[in-house]
């Protein structure tokens, strides 16, 4: 199968502008789950808690997943993006991975970055894992990169491709954490960060972009640039996330001891 991420520059608010652009990005390549970054279609920077709700929308039916659907039908593969959502009056910053039939799964993002804790409900779903027949699917959201757990809880449900929306304003260290993530977990992962300023609150935001894919190895398949708009595919095979063996002693999920790790709960 072929995964791969769009890197793009959204302009604020302009939702159904975001939207274009994020799909005619995607024209540039082909691929059978495209990864698009969070908020990718309203931008990043809400200047309040109000202003978040305003542009939240609820799944599935709202105008952002109706359009994603609508493109995966077209383009007859998976899509995975971030967008504000509204359910039962709280917002959260949520992404959904859609395909041909429709939505197959959302997140609700759980370790909120900085002023996000005064905007976003912080998630409530369990991390899942989702069987797409080309592969098994999960998703984290940007920040979730710095907490090992996310992604060791979607390797333990057995994913095999994480999708990784992101909006990473410190550079580098996505780029090195998930690697870390995809070379301990034996997993596909796939972050695409998006690129521009956003200047609407005191500070100015300069998002970092280096969309990144990473093996199971750990090795780099796909690094963007830290400016340009781009969607960039590889062929993968998924199978290649079910083998955790090092060496023939060594394994990286079978190994574990968690009767020693009983402080993380
Ligand atoms: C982030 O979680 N958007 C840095």
């Amino acid at each position: 199968m072929r995964i791969g991420v769009v890197q793009m520059k959204p302009s604020f608010g302009a939702v159904e502008e975001n939207i274009d652009r994020a799909l005619a990005t995607i024209d540039q390549a082909k691929s059978d789950l495209w990864v698009l970054p969070e908020l990718f279609a309203t931008g990043y920077q809400f200047r309040s808690r109000a202003e978040a709700r305003s542009y939240a929308e609820s799944i599935p039916d709202g105008p952002t997943t109706t359009r994603l659907i609508g493109a995966a039908r077209k383009l007859d593969a998976f899509i995975c993006a971030g967008l504000p959502e509204i359910d039962r009056g709280k917002v959260y910053n949520a992404a959904v991975l859609v395909g041909p039939d429709g939505l197959v799964s959302r997140y609700r993002k759980i370790h909120l970055f900085f002023h996000e804790k005064e905007l976003f409900s912080p998630g409530d779903l369990p991390f899942s894992v989702v069987d797409i027949g080309i592969a098994k699917v999960g998703m984290m959201i940007c920040f979730d990169h710095f907490f090992p757990e996310a992604a060791r809880t979607l390797a333990l449900d057995g994913v095999q491709v994480i999708a990784h929306p992101a909006n990473l304003v410190i550079p580098l260290y996505a780029q090195l954490t998930m690697r870390v993530r995809a070379l301990e977990n034996g997993v596909f992962t796939a972050t695409a960060n998006r690129v521009g300023e956003e200047a609407r609150a005191d500070t100015t935001l300069r998002f970092t972009g280096e969309s990144q894919i990473v093996s199971p190895r750990g090795e780099v398949l796909v690094s963007l640039s830290a400016t340009e708009e781009r969607a960039q595919a590889v062929e993968i095979d998924p199978g290649d996330a079910l083998d955790k063996a090092l060496n023939p002693l060594n394994d990286r999920l079978a190994d574990r001891r968690p009767s020693f790790y009983k402080t993380l709960n």
